[in-house]
């Protein structure tokens, strides 16, 4: 897991809530905010961002991986998530497959309203996750599999 300083953590940790102060979140009333660490050292954040079509929110997770996605990192070394809470809460399923895009090894800190802070490995979050080595393993047994399967018949061109 990479190591990450502990003033460093209080500067992400930091950021994450200042990003959940901007939360767009009328219908949960759920204000979540993350603070992405790339590999390059650089910072970004990003908080949720809800839609009356509740299926478009975005959680503060995704925006922030995606925001320092967008200015060209690929390798996150960590991420820091922060919500309204007392307990810590661990970002959402969707959210764990997308920081494992870019990083199996990512250290992922949540902190609560109360200072309690829990931190994980990605991998233990999300163990076996699905990812660019699986679609190369599918590719290849449907090609397999394709062997032996019958042509598609040729359709046959009506005569005028
Ligand atoms: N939310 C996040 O931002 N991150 C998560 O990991 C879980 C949920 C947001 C989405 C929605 O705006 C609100 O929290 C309630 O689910």
């Amino acid at each position: 897991m990479p190591r990450v300083s502990a003033p460093k953590l209080a500067l992400l940790e930091r950021l994450a809530r200042d990003a959940a102060a901007h939360a767009y979140a009328p219908y949960s009333r759920f204000s979540v905010g993350a603070a992405v660490l790339t590999d390059g050292g650089e910072i970004f954040a990003g908080a949720n961002v809800e839609n009356a079509s509740y299926g478009l929110s975005m959680c503060a997770e995704r925006n922030a991986v995606h925001q320092a996605v967008s200015h060209g990192a690929r390798a996150i070394a960590a991420i820091v998530i922060y919500t309204p809470t007392a307990e810590p809460t661990p970002p959402c399923g969707a959210c764990r497959q997308v920081i494992a895009e870019f990083g199996r090894d990512t250290l992922i800190v949540c902190c609560g309203a109360g200072g309690k802070v829990r931190r994980h490995r990605l991998t233990d979050l999300l163990p076996d996750a699905f990812g660019s080595g699986s679609l190369v393993a599918m590719s290849a047994s449907h090609t397999t599999a394709r062997k032996g399967a019958s042509q598609p018949r040729q359709l046959r061109r009506r005569r005028p």
